[in-house]
């Protein structure tokens, strides 16, 4: 059963001088075992969206469905909802409070009543399947790194047994590698059957990840599907702040000259295209790395 949201509009401040409209008749679905990317600039709503996806906020005017139960004020059965979609805030790291990281991952289940073994198997395979190091259950979370912390920050919501994972700017502050692990750990948990819904402004990532994108500009959801419906449509309508990956560009700049090719960041499948028009082939990644091992330019073994 899938989160469906339909027509979901909020106003900070409802009703005071100073209201803010942060969402506007937004609709959008995530299916069990689906990876969603909430795309958009800054201010565009997408916090405001995925607080409502785990029931933290409460619907003002539209609707929100998890598993088929409606998201209302007072509604039984909201820290339930709140156990089934897991929300990694920005920056979770900021919000750590116990003394070590096993503490820290183990503090939702405690709170769900595991105890003894039980909760020590489910911290274990909470940090196993985020990549943690289990020597480092025992350190103190401020003493690990941005990567391992975000790990620790995941894992706190995993532990829940979540079967949604909503993260907000889950690659906010890492560096380029960091990107490339979480980014791989989210996918190994996709594939152990985790709805992914990924909060971003990095394109790139969304495009080459994702099942379907959301695009939302300023409260609104303007375009949704999959990559490449989403890169067409913001080729014809750009949004400020989302940068459309040179290789869309590229693709774009082909199709534009008649050569009928994806709009895709997947350079193979470009290759492939230009193989096809111009009869000539392209030696692979594979074997040019072979040509060079052969020539003696291969990578130092030292
Ligand atoms: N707690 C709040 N009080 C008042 N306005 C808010 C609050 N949080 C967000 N907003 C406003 O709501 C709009 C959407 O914000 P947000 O959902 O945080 O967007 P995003 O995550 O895309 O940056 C923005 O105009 C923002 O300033
Ligand atoms: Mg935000």
């Amino acid at each position: 059963m899938p989160v469906v949201i339909e027509r979901l509009s909020y106003e900070y401040n409802r009703g005071t001088p100073a209201a803010v409209t942060a969402l506007r008749d937004v609709s959008v679905r995530v299916e069990r075992g689906e990876w969603v990317s909430i795309v958009g600039h800054t201010g565009s709503g997408k916090s405001t969206l995925a607080q409502h996806m785990n029931a933290l906020l409460i619907p003002q005017s539209g609707r929100v469905e998890i598993d088929g139960t409606e998201v209302r004020q007072k509604a039984k059965g909201l820290r339930e909802l709140r156990r089934k979609v897991g929300l990694v805030f920005q920056y979770p790291e900021q919000q750590f409070f116990a003394e070590t990281a096993r503490e820290e991952i183990a503090f939702a289940p405690h709170n769900w009543g595991l105890r003894g073994q039980e909760l020590e198997r489910r911290v274990t395979d909470a940090a196993r399947s985020v990549g943690l190091d289990p020597a480092l259950l025992e350190s103190n979370p401020f003493s690990l790194s941005g990567g391992q912390q975000r790990r620790v920050a995941i894992a706190s919501v995993i532990a829940a047994k979540p079967d949604y994972l909503v993260l907000d700017e889950p690659t906010a502050g890492l560096d380029a590698s960091g990107i490339r692990e979480l980014t791989g750990l989210l996918s190994d948990l996709k594939k152990d059957g985790l709805a992914i819904v990924q909060v971003t402004h990095d394109l790139q990532s969304a495009l080459d990840n994702s099942d379907r994108l959301l695009v939302m500009e300023n409260g609104v959801g303007v375009a949704q599907g999959g990559a490449e419906d989403v890169a067409g449509f913001l080729l014809e309508n750009p949004v400020r702040g989302l940068v459309i990956p040179p290789l869309v560009q590229f693709a774009a700049g082909l199709r534009a000259r008649g050569i009928e090719i994806p709009l895709t960041c997947d350079l193979s499948a470009i290759v492939m295209k230009v193989e096809e028009r111009s009869g000539m082939s392209f030696k692979s990644e594979p074997s040019r790395a072979a040509d060079a091992a052969s020539c003696g330019l291969g990578r130092c073994s030292s």
